[in-house]
């Protein structure tokens, strides 16, 4: 079964404000895209990522679209050969390869058509209206944050994907879609450290916890 890799990396990086779009900007001495490649390469059969224009050069790049799951749509369609899809943010470079393992794994013997990285909400959730008036207070135990890597059977992958560039932009992960087309998704729980670079801040936190990495 042939498992292929999917990063999006085709972003600006607007809110980081780095002089060059995010994915490539320096972590820890190698652009953040590579931190992550590096880990999908141990696991994936093959990995494509969707950069931005300008920035195709080497293998298995392809020009991003114009929103982050257009961009996944991009990566995908030059990977035919894929059974299974790991979609992975270049944004978030502390993955782990137990992390996609445990994903695959439930993927493979679970019977849902997607699986994604998630952890448990630790803040207290509510609801307000525009003008910062509470609404609500949401039961936490049953909230999750969703990160990546979100693993599907690539055919339902594909099949989600095939959508107006409206609803592409509008989807905030790959998941949501093929929730959306009537599948099924499987949370597994991830650490927190595979957090998810935004702003300069979380550079520096990223920074951080690579340095306090134990050598495996
Ligand atoms: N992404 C992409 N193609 C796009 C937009 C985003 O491949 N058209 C990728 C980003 O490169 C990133 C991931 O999707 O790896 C998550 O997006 P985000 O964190 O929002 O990154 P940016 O869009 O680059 O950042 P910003 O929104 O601050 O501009
Ligand atoms: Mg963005």
């Amino acid at each position: 079964m042939t498992v292929v890799g999917v990063v999006p990396a085709g972003g600006s990086g607007e809110r980081l404000g780095a002089n060059r779009p995010k994915a490539f900007v320096v972590l820890a001495g190698r652009p953040l895209l590579e931190w992550s490649v590096e880990v999908l390469a141990t696991v994936c059969d093959r990995v494509v990522v969707a950069v931005p224009a300008g920035y195709e050069a080497g293998p298995d790049r392809v020009k991003g679209g114009a929103s982050r799951s257009a961009s996944v749509r991009a990566a995908l369609a030059v990977a035919p050969e894929a059974a299974v899809a790991v979609v992975h943010d270049a944004a978030r470079p502390l993955l782990t390869r137990d992390l996609v393992e445990r994903c695959l794994l439930e993927l493979r013997e679970g019977d849902t058509d997607g699986v994604i990285a998630a952890a448990p909400v630790t803040d207290t959730i509510k609801e307000a209206d525009v003008h910062g008036r509470v609404l609500r207070t949401l039961d936490r135990s049953v909230l999750w944050t969703v990160q990546t890597p979100q693993v599907f059977r690539a055919a339902t992958l594909r099949n989600a994907l095939d959508v107006g560039a409206e609803t592409l932009a509008a989807a905030t992960d790959d998941a949501s879609l093929v929730e959306a087309a009537g599948g099924t998704i499987a949370v597994v729980e991830a650490p927190v450290e595979n957090l998810k670079v935004t702003t300069a801040t979380d550079l520096r936190l990223a920074e951080t916890l690579l340095a306090w990495r134990v050598p495996s």
